[in-house]
Formats: C-alpha cells, structure tokens, sequence
C-alpha cells in the first residue's frame, strides 16, 4: 500500500504554531499574502524578513505533537512506500523523526543566496542582512516559496501521486494550489483519499472520505487503523 500525505498548517496548530488563515489571518496588519511574495519583498525587505525572523526564532519554542509523531511510526512501518509533502516550513515532521519528507514550500531553517544561488542552514535572523556563508554577499533570502513562485519538488510529487494507493490531507484549508489539487491528481489515477481536517476545507467535496477534528487526535487514530488492517 503505497500512501501519500499532504500536511498544512493545521498539524502543527497544536504545537503553538499559528495557521496562515484561521484568527484573522493578519500579521502586524498584513495580509500573508502581501508578506510572502516576490514584490512584497523587493518593495520591503525589512518587513518580509521580519515575519521570517520572528517564525524561525519561535521554532525553539515548539515541539511536534501526536500527529507529526504518528506519522513517523507510520514511516518505520511503510518505508518507502510512505510519503510525506508538507507545505509547512517548520522542521516538526523532521524532529518527530520523520524521514520522507518533501517541503514544498521551502524551510524556515534554510537560506538561498540570491547573488550565487547558493542554500545554507541558517537559525538565525536574516534581517540584519548577514554575509552569504558561500560568496560573502549579504543577500540572503528566506529559503521559502512565495505566491507566483514554482514550488519545490513537483515531479517527485506527481509521481507518487500517480502511484499512490491512499492519499491523505491533513490540516490544510485547500485553498493554495497546486496542493489543493493533489487530491483530484491522486483520485484520477486511482488512489482513495481522506481528509483529516478541523473543519471542512475547500476542497473537501473532492474526498472519498472526510473527518473533522484535531489532527492530534485524528492522525494518531487513523494511523493505529491503518495499521491493523494491513
Ligand atoms: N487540527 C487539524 N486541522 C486544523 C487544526 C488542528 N488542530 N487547527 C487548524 N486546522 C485547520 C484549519 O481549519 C484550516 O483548514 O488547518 C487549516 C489551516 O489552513 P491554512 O492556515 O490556510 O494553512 P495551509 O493550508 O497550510 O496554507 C497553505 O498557504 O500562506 C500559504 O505557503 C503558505 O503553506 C501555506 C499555504
């Protein structure tokens, strides 16, 4: 049984990491998504790097919770057949112990060089512009994918998609694409899909099957059944 599954915000909700759109969606009174995009940041650096800074520093602060751990005891069960694509850029799903993980929207905890392109780890701010540890130019950006930029990893993403058995969705309002269009990729070429969800995504129609609660609870459940069945 091979399975795929996508994660959102809403599984690292229960460690203390905010959502993008549930309270009122508003960063220091701007919108996310005239924070995270290419024109956002050329206009105002500051700003940007900013809203960064402040997410990378409170990743000290959390813990990954039931659902990042159920998926990484799912991991040592399926191996390769199991795969994670998140569109967080926080490291939980890693630091549960998770292993197959895609992050398609890049990683807090990585910086791209944009004068030699180069990538390097990086926990501290970049606000205060430091030097490219590769080419010593101090133009370091948040290595995250921005609306109107290509997310990462799309082929290896479509592809176990088109081989999956079981697609899941857990914790994402669906309203970001293409990952909300992964569960009509998946379906076409034969898998079943669930939602685990709070509520109703935007999507949620397109599921064979869809429940609603905390991913806490949910995910650590839906894990122990899939598990005894096989
Ligand atoms: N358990 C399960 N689901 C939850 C929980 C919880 N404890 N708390 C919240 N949710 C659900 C919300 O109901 C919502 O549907 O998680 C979803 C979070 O949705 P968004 O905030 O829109 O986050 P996400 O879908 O990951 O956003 C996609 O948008 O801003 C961009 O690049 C950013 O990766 C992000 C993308």
């Amino acid at each position: 049984m091979r399975v795929v599954v996508l994660t959102g915000a809403g599984i690292s909700a229960e460690s203390g990491v905010p959502t993008f759109r549930d309270a009122d969606g508003l960063w220091e009174g701007h919108r996310v998504e005239d924070v995270a995009t290419p024109e956002a940041y050329d206009a105002q650096p500051f700003v940007v790097h900013r809203f960064y800074d402040a997410r990378r520093a409170a990743l000290s602060g959390v813990s990954p919770n039931p659902a990042h751990h159920a998926l990484a005891r799912l991991e040592e069960e399926l191996g390769d057949d199991l795969l994670v694509v998140t569109q967080n850029i926080d490291d939980l799903h890693e630091r549960a112990g998770s292993q197959r993980v895609l992050h398609m929207h890049g990683e807090l905890l990585s910086a791209v060089c944009r004068a030699c392109r180069g990538r390097s780890r990086w926990e501290q701010d970049l606000s205060d512009l430091p030097p490219c540890p590769r080419c010593g130019v101090p133009d370091l950006r948040p290595d995250v994918v921005w609306f109107g930029e290509i997310p990462y990893e799309m082929d290896r993403i479509y592809l176990a998609l088109e081989s999956a058995d079981l697609f899941v969705s857990i914790g994402t309002s669906g309203a970001v694409y293409p990952a909300a269009g992964f569960v009509q990729q998946a379906a076409t070429y034969g898998a079943r899909t669930l939602e685990l969800n709070l509520q109703a995504s935007e999507v949620t129609t397109l599921f064979d099957e869809t429940r609603h609660g905390r991913a806490g609870e949910l995910v650590p459940a839906w894990v122990d059944e899939l598990l005894v069945r096989r």
